[in-house]
């Protein structure tokens, strides 16, 4: 559209005016608008980074995704796009399934999200959590979500979830 644009108004030119000759179409320019770079990254690009960095970046992103609760950020920002997570419910591939995934539960402010523990060591970080009010549960939930790095961003996930039971005999159980 932009290419042929001079040339209509040229050929527009030429119908109008016979007096003077159309400006010719200049096949060498190739000047565009500027438009979003499509071809930037949308996700997390790997760059070599320190241990104690990693470390700095796990808890960045502890904070965005279960405090502030702001999925698609936390995964632009931290989460390479080929995530392979393990869920059994989430698709397993790629970090926009899972940003389509969890948005509506990370949005919706019935649903409790609290981190109670978390940590980060070899690559590997981990956070200990109790979910309220999350279907199909209907009593708290604790998740321990694991999730593995390559370099400067989140490449593996997996978790394992556990619903408080109904007849449980430990006052203490699960949190
Ligand atoms: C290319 O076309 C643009 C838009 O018409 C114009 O602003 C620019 O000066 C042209 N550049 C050259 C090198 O012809
Ligand atoms: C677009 O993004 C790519 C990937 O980050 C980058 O290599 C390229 O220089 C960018 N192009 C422009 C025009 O900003
Ligand atoms: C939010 O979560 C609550 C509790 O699970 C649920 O009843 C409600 O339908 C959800 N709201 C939306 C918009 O999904």
């Amino acid at each position: 559209m932009f290419v042929l644009s001079p040339l209509i108004a040229a050929l527009a030119l030429a119908t109008a005016t016979t007096a003077a000759p159309p400006t010719p179409s200049n096949p060498s320019n190739t000047t565009t608008p500027a438009t979003t770079n499509t071809s930037a990254p949308t996700y997390c690009v790997p760059r070599a980074v320190t241990p104690a960095e990693q470390s700095e970046i796990f808890a960045a992103f502890v904070q965005e995704f279960y405090v502030v609760r702001n999925v698609a950020n936390a995964f632009k920002l931290y989460i390479v796009a080929d995530y392979i997570q393990h869920n059994p419910y989430e698709p397993p591939n790629g970090a926009a399934g899972s940003v389509e995934y969890l948005t509506p539960i990370f949005s919706n402010l019935s649903i409790g999200v609290e981190v109670l523990h978390q940590g980060f060591g070899g690559g590997i970080g981990w956070v200990h959590s109790r979910i309220d009010n999350i279907y199909p549960y209907p009593r708290p939930v604790a998740i321990a979500d694991i999730f593995e790095f390559t370099d400067s961003c989140v490449k593996e996930h997996w978790d394992v979830t556990q619903e408080l039971p109904a007849d449980a005999t430990n006052p203490l159980a699960l949190f």
